[in-house]
């Protein structure tokens, strides 16, 4: 993001013609408040949804029939920068009240949950990870920012790049995965998707990388929970996504609610100061996640709302989401000269420059056209788009004797009662689908001409009908399950302790499988599951995730062959669920597991994960031979020869890793550092290059310095964190 000498003076010009109450009104977000039109009040509406007394589909009916307020006075009066709404005419009022009532007609940004698609639903960012298809990410997030746009959204609360490596987190969903490395490639690939297109202002929005910092880290996979690393750990980590977004020239970054070493994201000043402004360079602004200012009290380390205000005003928190503390206190404070002008100054400049960088003072409205175009229905291409997307992101966990594809003409007996049910298939954080553009496995397998019987019996939730199940068995020649999550079952607030396949959904692949007849299951989750049982007794195993709108389109073409799987893990599956943190990128133990008892292992358990980073498997079969490694000045030279071995086109990720064997700190295993989508036909091979700059071969020590370190090397290649050839290379920088 960056501004011309023009836009900056502009800025500079509004910026002195502001009150100081219009100012701090800039760094206020609102959303719509509920202010009734149903019975109870609105924190027992929640209880009520939480509880189950009343469905997602009833609260959602109550919500569209609840009177809501839009804080238009605020608005006129100036004291509002910002606001959370998808409805596009009512962005449009907003706005011409925004522009045309208010004293200095500054526009709103106006900012969404868009996280992985808006309307068109691309696949959930830990499946979309799978793909390794840097190319797939920038396309998916331009037509999500292209769609934003249309909806008067200009600013969307992605991408979401916590690395997360313990799978109780059900946020792990949001994000790509557990790696650095495949993490920053999907922020920048993120970035330029949703800000690049300058073409017109309807082609772009503000990113909003998130949540800064280190939150998939929360401990125990805790939700919102604490979290303490070392620096080191942290700069290798969790930062490196953020430092590629901002290298990318992210716009705006969102806080994230959890303390590091101590202290609140919220009002961290050496995390938003320090770091995210001064070394990353972060151009833009930084917002809080909901409520968060507030949260600082019951973190204890605020004693009222004024003083966490003050607080994170200090830090360099630039907007406050949804609590009015800015807005109710600073004018005290600034005054007071508690909270210097310069502070509210930096942020309102910063606020200021991204609303320009958008064109909104010149383009406020979305054309009511353009409106209507999305009124008539989902533009063929973008349907496409959700496809491909969706294709690429399964992972075939196992296929023992080719059960998969299934032959055509085979009788499917479809099981599991998420296979025909669309509001299922996006997954969590997808808020704008709408149930004609979406595509259940049982549709996909119909209208792809499988000859398919579907059985529901039961599902992640409820008893299960293992009568039917038994019918099931009779009826098909093979039997395809689909078992796994429903969409609330991960993301925000949806940690869990046991991340097995809930409810009774593995006595029923129980009872399936003893009837002798093959039982593939399609996994539909949004977060690793531990499948020990699972991978020990099914013959085969397809990871679908919750794939978005065109699921059952995507499902159905890998099943029946059409296409051919090549998603490969951004998060390694334990067994079981005490296993977790479960990651390919482990440091070196003093005693690396093994078999012999005085090793890093576990008594009841494997100490590796069942299915590690960077697995997946094929319809085809591919070998690796002949690795070589050479020095070419600042860089080394890898190359490999890659051979499609089987009968059939595939798509392979070839992957390359590091090992750096003796160094100052303790380093990982083995860590990522390139990757490449090769499609070969049946017996090609393809010599496969990576060049891997020596500068990008060091790591950061605790005091957050880059250190390149002399000495031996190993260099990997292979289809996964675990089968790769290896070659060593003594390395002087
Ligand atoms: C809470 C979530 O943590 C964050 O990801 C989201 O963007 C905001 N709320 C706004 O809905």
């Amino acid at each position: 993001m960056k501004l011309n000498d023009t836009q900056k003076a502009f800025v500079e010009e509004l910026l002195a013609r502001m009150t100081l109450e219009e100012k701090i009104g800039q760094m206020n977000q609102e959303s719509p408040s509920i202010v009734g039109g149903f019975d109870v009040p609105f924190s027992e509406l929640i209880e009520m949804l939480t509880d189950g007394r009343i469905s997602q589909e009833e609260f959602g009916r109550i919500m569209a029939n609840a009177k809501q307020d839009y804080h238009e006075d605020d608005i006129r009066a100036g004291r509002v920068g910002s606001m959370m709404v998808n409805d596009p005419r009512k962005n449009n009022e907003l706005q011409k009240i925004a522009v045309e009532e208010s004293r200095l007609g500054i526009p709103l940004i106006i900012g969404f949950d868009v996280i992985h698609g808006f309307r068109s639903v691309f696949p959930i960012a830990i499946a979309e990870a799978c793909s390794f298809d840097d190319a797939l990410f920038e396309k998916t997030a331009h037509m999500a920012a292209a769609e934003s746009r249309a909806h008067g959204i200009s600013w969307n609360f992605a991408p979401m790049i916590d690395a997360a490596r313990d799978s109780r987190w059900g946020r792990v969903s949001e994000g790509p995965g557990e790696d650095p490395l495949l993490g920053s490639r999907f922020a920048r690939a993120k970035i330029r998707g949703l800000q690049n297109d300058r073409s017109s202002p309807l082609r772009y929005v503000a990113a909003c990388t998130k949540h800064y910092a280190a939150y998939g880290a929360c401990e125990s996979g805790r939700d919102y929970n604490t979290v303490s690393m070392s620096v080191s750990n942290f700069y290798n980590v969790y930062l490196p996504a953020f430092r590629a977004a901002m290298d990318e020239g992210a716009a705006t970054v969102m806080a994230a609610f959890n303390d590091l070493n101590g202290v609140p994201c919220t009002v961290n000043r050496w995390l938003l100061r320090e770091v995210l402004k001064k070394e990353l360079g972060l151009e833009g602004f930084v917002v809080s996640d909901a409520n968060a200012i507030r949260e600082c009290v019951a973190h204890g380390i605020a004693a009222d709302d004024r003083d966490a205000g003050v607080q994170a005003a200090l830090a360099g928190m630039d907007m406050d989401m949804g609590t009015h503390i800015y807005r109710d206190y600073l004018k005290a404070e600034v005054e007071k000269g508690t909270v210097p002008m310069a502070v509210i100054d930096e942020a309102v400049r910063r606020i200021l420059s991204v609303k320009v960088w958008l064109g909104l003072f010149e383009d406020p409205y979305v054309p009511e056209a353009l409106i209507e175009a999305y009124e008539k229905g989902l533009p063929e291409e973008h349907a496409a788009l959700c496809r491909k997307a969706a294709e690429e992101s399964m992972v075939l966990l196992k296929n023992e004797g080719n059960l998969l594809p299934l032959r055509r003409g085979q009788k499917i007996s479809l099981v599991g009662r998420l296979a025909d049910n669309v509001n299922e298939v996006c997954g969590a954080w997808a808020m704008a689908w709408k149930p004609e553009d979406c595509v259940s496995i049982l549709t996909g397998l119909k209208e792809a001409g499988a000859e398919v019987s579907y059985f529901p019996c039961g599902g992640p939730e409820g008893e299960i009908d293992f009568e039917e199940a038994d019918r099931a068995c009779r009826e098909g020649d093979v039997i395809v399950a689909v078992v796994g999550e429903t969409d609330a079952m991960s993301g925000e607030a949806s940690s869990k302790a046991d991340i097995s396949l809930p409810g009774g959904q593995r006595a029923l692949l129980e009872r399936l499988l003893q009837s002798g007849k093959p039982v593939a299951a399609v996994l539909m989750n949004g977060r690793p599951l531990a499948l020990g049982w699972e991978a020990e007794h099914l013959p085969a195993i397809l990871e679908a995730w919750h794939l978005g709108i065109r699921m059952g389109d995507a499902v159905a073409a890998a099943l029946l062959g059409d296409v051919n799987p090549s998603g490969k893990l951004s998060s390694s599956f334990p067994s079981v669920t005490g296993q977790c943190p479960v990651y390919y990128n482990h440091p070196s133990t003093g005693r690396p597991g093994s078999r012999s008892k005085f090793t890093s292992r576990y008594l009841d358990a494997p100490w590796e994960a069942l299915f590690p980073f960077g697995y997946g498997l094929s319809y085809t079969d591919f070998a690796y031979e002949d690795l070589r490694v050479c020095e070419n000045g600042d860089a080394l030279e890898i190359t490999v020869r890659l051979k499609n071995t089987g009968e059939r086109e595939g798509t392979e990720v070839a992957q390359l890793y590091m090992q750096d064997v003796s160094a100052s700190l303790v380093r990982p295993v083995k860590e990522l550092k390139d990757y490449r989508r090769v499609r070969l036909g049946p017996g090609e091979a393809e010599e496969v290059r990576f060049t891997l700059p020596k500068k990008d071969m060091g790591f950061y020590d605790n005091e957050g310095k880059y250190r390149l370190e002399d000495g031996l090397f190993r260099l990997y290649v292979g289809g996964s964190s675990r089968s790769c050839l290896m070659q060593e290379i003594r390395i002087a920088f």
